[in-house]
């Protein structure tokens, strides 16, 4: 019943409380970490003839500015309510998703983050995927029909009704191989896996809220793994992660609460 727990969530944009970690010798691990060797593999694309990190590098600044991140990150918000009225053409979400894989990084270049969109009938297919594995567990008796009914269904109808869904993935085999090579840190490489595919998650929610589309986060993994990699031929050894649902924004995102800043934030040594 606890892997159904975060299936049968609400909307809800209360904070959880934080978990601290136990401190162990291995904490230090990361702090004796040397710069990595590994080769950087970039590959060049017609649609990005010149990969950032291949850019000469340059010291010009004045024209930089971190506003427009400010605001693309003030503009994400979770929007539950979906409509099919795309503010651009697929195109966009392609040259966005693109930019996504070039860019966010990884543990010592690790590359393991796999995306895998669907779009319009095939976006459609993956939640009639997640209302038929959903209607087994109704007949089973493991989701109570009543949730289902009032709950569950009409959040996964609301889903559908958008334009697209990006599936994230990581593929272990190619963090097995840095956990052999890098002894000392082998327990950090799936940690660290997870945190660039969060990065990954971050900058399409945030992107695609830039583009006009209203977007949220869902986790329906590990249920919908098997019958999804099925329906798209996607390596089963590939772990599913999350799922960034997205459409045309039907409703404004709710309230949210914010703890306040001084509790969250410490700066040291401000000129
Ligand atoms: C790591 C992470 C996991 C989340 N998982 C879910 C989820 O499974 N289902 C859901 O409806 N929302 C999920 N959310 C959305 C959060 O509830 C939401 O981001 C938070 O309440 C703040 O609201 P905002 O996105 O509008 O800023 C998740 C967000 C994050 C960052």
């Amino acid at each position: 019943m606890a892997a159904l727990r975060p299936l049968l969530r609400h909307a809800s944009t209360s904070t959880s409380s934080t978990v601290r970690p136990a401190l162990s010798s291995s904490v230090i691990a990361p702090f004796l970490r040397l710069p990595t060797t590994t080769p950087t593999t970039i590959r060049t694309t017609p649609s990005q003839p010149h990969p950032p990190s291949q850019r000469p590098f340059s010291t010009t600044t004045s024209k930089m500015s971190a506003q427009p991140l400010i605001d693309a990150a003030q503009t994400r918000r979770t929007i539950y309510k979906l409509g099919k009225n795309s503010p651009v053409p697929d195109s966009k979400i392609e040259e966005l998703v693109n930019a996504a894989i070039h860019t966010v990084p990884s543990s010592f270049n690790t590359q393991s983050t796999r995306l895998v969109v669907l779009l319009h009938a095939e976006h459609e297919k993956l939640w009639d995927v997640v209302i038929d594995t959903f209607s087994g567990l109704v007949n089973t008796g493991a989701v109570p029909e009543e949730t289902w009914k009032n709950q569950t269904l009409p959040k996964l109808q609301g889903f559908k009704n958008g334009v697209g869904t990006i599936l994230f993935y990581e593929d272990p085999a190619h963090i097995k191989p840095f956990s052999e090579k890098f002894a000392l840190y082998k327990d950090h490489f799936q940690p660290w896996a997870e945190h660039s595919n969060a990065m990954h998650q971050y900058y399409l929610w945030t992107g695609l809220s830039a583009l006009g589309f209203g977007a949220n986060l869902q986790h329906y993994n590990p249920l919908i793994d098997a019958p999804v990699a099925k329906q798209w031929d996607i390596p089963s050894e590939w772990r599913l992660i999350s799922q960034l649902v997205f459409g045309s924004p039907e409703a404004a995102a709710g309230e949210k609460a914010q703890k306040p800043v001084q509790e969250r934030l410490k700066i040291f040594g401000k000129q």
